[in-house]
C-alpha cells in the first residue's frame, strides 16, 4: 500500500437507526424509520431497527472495537428524537446522557468524534407536519442543531448537520423505498431546498459555538451509455441532479440548472434569502461517501418498463458493463473514487472544502467458520483497491483528509432489513455477539502500518 501523509486519518462509521436500538429507551420519540420500518411489506426480511446492534446498551464494546482497529475517528450519527421526540422543545437528558458516554468512551480512547446530526431518522412528529417538504422544519433542524452545538461545544472540533441529503429525498420522498416512503418523484424537490436551508442554519449555531462544519454527499461518477447524443445528454441530467444539485449551492451559491428536466429555475419555495444563508453554511469539511459510478442512458420510446429507479426520470439508470458486483448488486469501480474526487477538484476548484471520505465499503455475502469467524477476502479486495484510488487522488493533489470506512457493524441497512452485511464486524442478531471480520485485522494492519511509517 502506497503511504498516505502524516496526518491522514482512519476512521469507521455507523449511524443511530441503524445500531443503536433502544428505540424505547431514554424517553426517545418516535422516527419516520420507526414507523416506516413497522409498515408491512416497506422492509426486505419485515425486520426493524427495534433493537439493531444494541449499541444503545453496547456502544462500549463497539468504542473497545474501534479502539482495537486502532482508527482516529470515529462517524456517528445523533437519533433526533432521542434529543427532541417531538422535533422541538428542550433537550431529554437521557438522550444527551447516551451521546454523553459515548463521547466520554472515545475521548478515553483517544479516538475523535465526527457526529453527524442527522442520518435520516426525523422525528414522526415533524413529519406529521410535511417533514422535509415542510420550510419550518429547517428551522426546528437549527433549533436542534443548537442544543447539540452546546452539548459537543469543546468535545469534538468538526460536526456533520446532513448524511446524504440526495439520497434521503429521492428514497424517502421522491421513490418511497426509504422513509417517510412517499412517492412525489420531483414534486420532492422542495425537500432538496429545505434539507439545505436546514444546513445553513444548523451551520451559524455550531460555527456560533466554535465548531466545525461538515456535511456529507453521497457522489457517483456518471457515464453515458454509448456517445449517442442521448445517452449523453441522459448523463449530463443525471449529473447535475445526483452529484450537483446539492452541492453547487453550498460550494457555489446557486442552484445548477434543471431545465433539462423542465424544472423552473426560481420556483417560489426558494426565498431571496435563502441561497445567502446556505452559501454562508459552506462546510469546511466535505464529506464524500462513494459506492459505485452510475451508467445513464436514454429512454428507448419502445421499451414497455424502465428500472424502479429510473421512476420518475426522463431517462434509465444502469450499472456498469462488465464489472463485478457487491452482494447488493452494486459494480465495484474502485477508480471511481478516484474519478469522482478529481471530478470535485476541477468542478469546484478553490471552493472545494477539505475532503473526508465518509463512507466506503459494501456488503458481502458472509459465510462464517465453524468459530464464526469470516473470511471475507471480497471485502478485503474491495477496500484495498478503493483505498489505492483514493491515494490516486491525493497524489493527483486532492485535499483529502482521511478515510472512514462503512461500516464498523453489520447493521440495520435500511429497506433491506439485516439481508445486507456492510460491516467489518460480524454481528449475530440473535446474540448481539461482534465478531471482528478477516477485513477488520486486515484494516487495523494497514493502519498500524501507517502509523509506524513501515507502509510502502
Ligand atoms: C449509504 C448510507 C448508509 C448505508 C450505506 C450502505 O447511502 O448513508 O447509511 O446504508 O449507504
Amino acid at each position: 500500500m502506497p503511504r498516505f501523509p502524516a496526518a491522514f486519518r482512519w476512521g469507521a462509521g455507523t449511524s443511530s437507526y441503524q445500531v443503536e436500538g433502544g428505540v424505547h429507551e431514554g424517553g426517545r420519540g418516535e422516527s419516520v424509520w420507526d414507523r416506516f420500518a413497522h409498515t408491512e411489506g416497506t422492509i426486505l426480511d419485515a425486520s426493524t431497527g427495534d433493537e439493531a446492534c444494541d449499541s444503545y446498551h453496547r456502544y462500549a464494546e463497539d468504542v473497545r472495537l474501534l479502539a482495537e482497529l486502532g482508527v482516529d475517528v470515529y462517524r456517528f450519527s445523533v437519533a433526533w428524537p432521542r434529543i427532541q421526540p417531538e422535533g422541538t422543545g428542550p433537550a431529554v437528558k437521557a438522550g444527551l446522557d447516551y451521546y454523553d458516554r459515548l463521547l466520554d468512551g472515545l475521548a478515553e480512547r483517544g479516538i475523535a468524534a465526527v457526529p453527524t446530526l442527522y442520518h435520516w431518522d426525523l422525528p414522526q412528529a415533524l413529519e406529521d407536519q410535511g417533514g422535509w417538504l415542510s420550510r419550518e422544519t429547517a428551522y426546528r433542524f437549527a433549533e436542534y442543531a443548537a442544543i447539540m452545538a452546546d452539548f459537543f461545544a469543546g468535545r469534538v472540533e468538526t460536526v456533520h448537520t446532513l448524511n446524504e441529503p440526495f439520497i434521503h429525498l429521492a428514497l424517502g420522498y421522491a421513490l418511497g423505498t426509504h422513509a417517510p416512503g412517499r412517492t412525489l418523484g420531483f414534486e420532492a424537490l422542495p425537500g432538496a431546498h429545505h434539507q439545505l436551508l436546514g444546513h445553513g442554519l444548523a451551520a451559524a449555531e455550531l460555527r456560533a459555538r466554535g465548531l466545525r462544519v461538515g456535511l456529507a454527499h453521497n457522489y457517483t461518477p456518471v457515464r453515458a451509455a454509448s456517445s449517442a447524443p442521448a445517452d449523453i445528454a441522459a448523463a449530463h441530467a443525471y449529473d447535475v441532479l445526483h452529484n450537483r444539485v446539492l452541492t453547487d449551492p453550498l460550494l457555489l451559491g446557486r442552484y445548477a440548472d434543471l431545465s433539462f428536466f423542465g424544472l423552473d429555475d426560481a420556483p417560489e419555495y426558494v426565498h431571496p434569502e435563502d441561497l445567502g444563508i446556505i452559501a454562508a453554511g459552506r462546510p469546511d469539511e466535505l464529506g464524500v461517501n462513494y459506492y459505485n459510478p452510475t451508467t445513464a442512458a436514454g429512454l428507448d420510446p419502445l421499451a414497455s418498463s424502465n428500472s424502479p429507479l429510473s421512476f420518475g426520470l426522463p431517462f434509465e439508470l444502469r450499472g456498469v458493463e462488465g464489472a463485478e458486483v457487491t452482494a447488493f448488486g452494486w459494480p465495484i469501480v474502485p477508480d471511481g473514487l478516484r474519478e469522482i474526487l478529481v471530478t470535485l477538484k476541477d468542478r469546484y476548484g478553490d471552493a472545494l472544502p477539505p475532503i473526508l471520505v465518509t463512507e466506503n465499503g459494501c456488503s458481502t455475502v458472509d459465510a462464517p467458520d465453524p468459530d464464526g469467524v469470516v473470511h471475507d477476502e471480497a471485502r478485503i479486495a474491495f477496500l484495498d483497491g478503493h483505498i489505492r484510488a483514493l491515494h490516486e487522488a491525493v497524489e493527483a493533489g486532492v485535499d483529502v483528509a482521511g478515510y472512514v470506512v462503512w461500516t464498523l457493524l453489520d447493521n440495520f441497512e435500511w429497506d433491506q432489513g439485516y439481508q445486507q452485511r456492510f460491516g467489518i464486524v460480524r454481528v449475530d442478531f440473535d446474540t448481539f455477539a461482534r465478531t471482528p471480520k478477516d477485513s477488520f485485522h486486515w484494516l487495523r494492519a494497514l493502519i498500524a502500518e501507517h502509523r509506524t511509517g513501515s507502509a510502502d
